[in-house]
C-alpha cells in the first residue's frame, strides 16, 4: 500500500500536497462538540444520494408516458431497486434534516460571521441549489403529487411582476406541466444542479481551510504555539477527526445504532469523548486536564476497554509533545 502511494506521489505530488493540506496537516481546534458532526454527515448524505441516484437513472426513463411505470418497474421488478429508491427519497429529507443542524451550528457559535463570511455565503447558495434539486427531482415519479407540487411552485414564479408570467412559461417549457417540463427537470436533477452542488461544496471547503475552523468557544485556536512552533489548542484533522466523524457516519447510519450492540457502544464513547473533550485555553478555561474518554462507560466491555487505553495512550503521546 506505502509503495502504491509512493509510487503515485511520485508522479502526481498535488495529490499528496492536497492531502496533508486539507487533512493530514490541517490543524483544527481541539474542542469540537456534537454540533461539528453535521458537516461531515452532510457530505455523507451527499455521497450517498448521488451513488443511489445513479443506479435509480439506470431504469428510470424521463417520458411523460413511461415514467410513472419505470418507477413502478424498479419498485417492484429491479433487484434491490425499492431499497435504492427509498435511500434516495429518505436521503433527501436527512439532507435537510442534517443542512438545517449544521447552518444551526453555525449560527450558535457565530461561523458565519468575519473571517468566514465566504464559507457562510457558500453555504447559503448550496442550500439554494438543494432546493432546487429536491424540486426537480419531486416531478420525477410523475404521479399526483409530483404534477400538483410542480403546478404549484411554478405558478409562484407566475406570480412575480411584469415578468411572471413569461418566466413561469419559460421554466415549464409548455403551457402547462408536461413532457418538455419533465425532461428538462431531469436533465437539471441528474446532472446539472449536482455538479453545481459538487463546486459549490468543494469551494465551500476551500473557503473554510484558508481561514481555518471556528470552535465553540469562540476564539482563535491557532494564536496559542509553544516555543518551538507547536499549535497548543488545535489538533491535525487527520486521524483525530477522521475518527471521530467516522463514527458519527456509523451512528447516522439508519441500521447500525439500532441493530448491533458494538456500534451501540461506539456511539456511547464516541458520545461521551463529545461531551467531555478538553476545553480550549481561553478566558472560561476549565482546570480540568483528563483525558477525553470517560473511564466509567468503559469499564464493562473489553473491546472498549482496549480502545480507551489505546484512545489515552495517543492523547498522552500528544499532550507530552507539547
Ligand atoms: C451539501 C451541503 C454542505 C456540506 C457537504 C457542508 C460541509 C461542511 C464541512 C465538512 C464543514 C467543516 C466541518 C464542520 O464544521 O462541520 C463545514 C463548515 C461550515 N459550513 Fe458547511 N456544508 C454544507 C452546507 C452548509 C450550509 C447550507 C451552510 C450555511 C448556510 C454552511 C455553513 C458552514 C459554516 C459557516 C462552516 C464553518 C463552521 C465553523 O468553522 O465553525 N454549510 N461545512
Amino acid at each position: 500500500m506505502i509503495g502504491v502511494w509512493k509510487w503515485i506521489d511520485s508522479r502526481m505530488p498535488t495529490l499528496g500536497s492536497a492531502w496533508r493540506k486539507h487533512a493530514a496537516e490541517y490543524y483544527a481546534p481541539k474542542n469540537f462538540n456534537f454540533w461539528y458532526y453535521f458537516g461531515s454527515l452532510a457530505l455523507l448524505v451527499l455521497v450517498i444520494q448521488i451513488v443511489s441516484g445513479i443506479f435509480l437513472t439506470m431504469n428510470y426513463k424521463p417520458d411523460a408516458n413511461l415514467a410513472f411505470g419505470s418507477v413502478e418497474y424498479i419498485m417492484r421488478d429491479v433487484p434491490g431497486g425499492w431499497i435504492i429508491r427509498y435511500i434516495h427519497s429518505t436521503g433527501a429529507s436527512a439532507f435537510f434534516i442534517v443542512v438545517y443542524l449544521h447552518m444551526f451550528r453555525a449560527l450558535l457559535y457565530g461561523s458565519h460571521k468575519e473571517p468566514r463570511e465566504l464559507v457562510w455565503i457558500f453555504g447559503v447558495l448550496i442550500y439554494l441549489t438543494l432546493m432546487g434539486e429536491a424540486f426537480f427531482g419531486y416531478l420525477l415519479p410523475w404521479g399526483q403529487m409530483s404534477f400538483w407540487g410542480a403546478q404549484v411552485i411554478v405558478n409562484l414564479f407566475g406570480a412575480v411582476p411584469f415578468i411572471g408570467p413569461d418566466l413561469a412559461l419559460w421554466i415549464r417549457g409548455d403551457y402547462v406541466v408536461s413532457d418538455a417540463t419533465l425532461n428538462r427537470f431531469f436533465a437539471l436533477h441528474v446532472i446539472a444542479l449536482p455538479l453545481v452542488l459538487l463546486g459549490l461544496v468543494v469551494a465551500h471547503l476551500l473557503a473554510l481551510h484558508d481561514v481555518g475552523s471556528n470552535n465553540p468557544d469562540g476564539v482563535d485556536a491557532k494564536s496559542f504555539k509553544s516555543p518551538d512552533g507547536r499549535y497548543l489548542d488545535a489538533i491535525p484533522f487527520h486521524p483525530y477527526y477522521t475518527v471521530k466523524d467516522l463514527v458519527g457516519a456509523i451512528v447516522f447510519s439508519p441500521s447500525s445504532p439500532s441493530s448491533c450492540s458494538s456500534c451501540r457502544r461506539w456511539a456511547v464513547i464516541s458520545w461521551r469523548t463529545t461531551i467531555s473533550s478538553r476545553p480550549i485555553r481561553s478566558r472560561r478555561r476549565r482546570t480540568s486536564r483528563r483525558c477525553g474518554t470517560s473511564r466509567r462507560s468503559t469499564r464493562s466491555c473489553a473491546p472498549c476497554r482496549r480502545c480507551f487505553i489505546l484512545s489515552s495512550q495517543v492523547c498522552w503521546r500528544w499532550a507530552s509533545r507539547c
